[in-house]
C-alpha cells in the first residue's frame, strides 16, 4: 500500500491521538512496526496566527516510519495558509481531521462538523493539495455527524476529487463519539466507493481483531489508536498476523517497564520535564493494564511528578507482581 508515492511496509498505522501521539509516542509505534504515524492534530488557524505552541507539536517528527502531520480547520483558505506556513517542517503527508467530535472544535465548523458539508470538505482538500509542495494529502473522517446521515460515502467521494491519496475511516458517527460499537459494513461502502486505499478504524485491540476488520471492510489496511497506548507491542503482532507469520511472544513486564521509562524519557529531553510530566502521567497509567494492583498503581501514575518518580514506580510494580 502507499501513501500517494510512498510505500507503506505491512502493519497497522498508529492513529493521531491528541494529548498522546507526540514525537515519543510516534517514534516508539515506529520502532514497533507501525506503518506510519500521524501527530496529533494541530489548528490551521493557530497556526496561522503564530501560535507556537501549534508549531511545537510537529517538534522532532522524524521517526522510523512515514509521518504525517494532522491539521483541522474549516475555511480552505486558512487552510491553504497553514500548508505554506508549515512547509519547513520535516514531515510526510499531510492528514486532514473530519473526525474530531470535540465541540471545541466542531463549533468551529472543523473535525466531524465538515462530515455534515461534503462540498466544503472537499474544498478543504483541494486547498491543502493545491496549497502542498507535492506532498499528499490524506484525510481522516467519521461515518457523519449522526446516524441519520451517514455521509461517509460523499465525503469521501468529495475527498478523492479534491485530490486526497488516502482515506482513513472511523467506523462511528460523530454522535457516537466512542460507543457503542462500530459498524464495519459502512466503512465497507466507503472502501467500495472509491479508488484510492482506505484504512479501517476502532475498537482493533489484538492482531485476530485487525485480520477480522479488514475481512469485513475489504479496507487496505487498519489503524489503531487506544489499544496502542501502552502496548506498542501491538504493531508487531498485527505485522506478523498480515504477513502469515508466528505472533510475537508478548512483552515481559520488565521490557514494558522499560519502554515506559524510554517513553517518558524522551518526552523530557524534547519538552522539559515541567511540560512532559502531566502527559506522562496518562501515558504511564496505559502500561498499567492488567497489572496486579493495577488501581493502587494507576494512582501512583497520577503522581508522577518528576522524572525519577518513574524509577520509584516501577520498583512498585515489580515488587507488587513479582511473577511476571
Ligand atoms: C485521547 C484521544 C485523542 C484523539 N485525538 C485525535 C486527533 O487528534 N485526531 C484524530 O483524527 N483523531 C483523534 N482521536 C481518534 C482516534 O484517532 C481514533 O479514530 C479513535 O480513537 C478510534 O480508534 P481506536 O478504537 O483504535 O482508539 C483521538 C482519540 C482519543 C481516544
Amino acid at each position: 500500500m502507499k501513501i500517494g508515492e510512498i510505500s507503506l511496509k505491512a502493519g497497522a498505522a498508529l492513529a493521531p491521538m491528541a494529548g498522546f501521539t507526540d514525537a515519543p509516542c510516534r517514534r516508539m509505534a515506529a520502532r514497533h512496526g507501525a506503518s506510519f504515524t500521524v501527530s496529533e492534530m494541530v489548528s490551521a488557524k493557530a497556526l496561522t496566527f503564530g501560535d507556537k505552541k501549534s508549531f511545537r507539536l510537529m517538534a522532532h517528527g522524524r521517526n522510523d516510519a512515514p509521518w504525517g502531520v494532522q491539521l483541522f480547520g474549516a475555511e480552505p483558505e486558512t487552510m491553504a495558509q497553514a500548508v505554506r506556513l508549515i512547509q519547513k517542517v520535516d514531515y510526510d503527508f499531510l492528514d486532514l481531521n473530519m473526525g474530531c467530535p470535540a465541540p471545541k472544535i466542531t463549533s468551529s465548523g472543523a473535525g466531524s462538523r465538515l462530515m455534515q458539508d461534503p462540498v466544503l470538505a472537499g474544498q478543504i482538500v483541494r486547498a491543502a493539495v493545491q496549497a502542498s509542495d507535492g506532498r499528499p494529502v490524506t484525510v481522516k473522517m467519521r461515518l457523519g455527524w449522526d446516524n441519520q446521515h451517514l455521509t461517509a460515502r460523499e465525503v469521501a467521494l468529495r475527498c478523492e476529487e479534491a485530490g486526497a491519496v488516502l482515506l482513513t475511516v472511523h467506523g462511528r458517527s460523530r454522535e457516537e463519539m466512542y460507543q457503542p460499537g462500530i459498524h464495519p459494513e459502512e466503512i465497507r461502502r466507503v472502501k467500495e466507493a472509491v479508488s484510492i486505499p482506505v484504512l479501517a478504524n476502532g475498537d482493533v485491540a489484538s492482531a485476530d481483531d485487525a485480520l477480522r476488520l479488514l475481512e469485513e471492510t475489504g479496507c487496505d489496511g487498519v489503524m489503531v489508536g487506544r489499544a496502542a497506548l501502552g502496548n506498542p507491542w501491538l504493531f508487531e503482532q498485527i505485522a506478523a498476523a498480515l504477513e502469515g507469520k508466528p505472533l510475537p511472544p508478548p512483552p515481559t513486564l520488565r521490557q514494558r517497564m522499560a519502554e515506559m521509562r524510554r517513553q517518558i524519557e524522551e518526552m523530557c529531553e524534547e519538552k522539559g520535564e515541567w511540560a512532559a510530566m502531566p502527559q506522562a502521567r496518562s501515558q504511564a497509567m496505559h502500561y498499567m493494564a492488567g497489572l496486579r494492583g493495577a488501581a493502587g498503581l494507576r494512582r501512583a501514575c497520577s503522581g508522577l511528578s518528576h522524572f525519577s518518580d518513574v524509577d520509584e514506580l516501577i520498583r512498585r510494580v515489580m515488587e507488587e507482581n513479582p511473577i511476571r
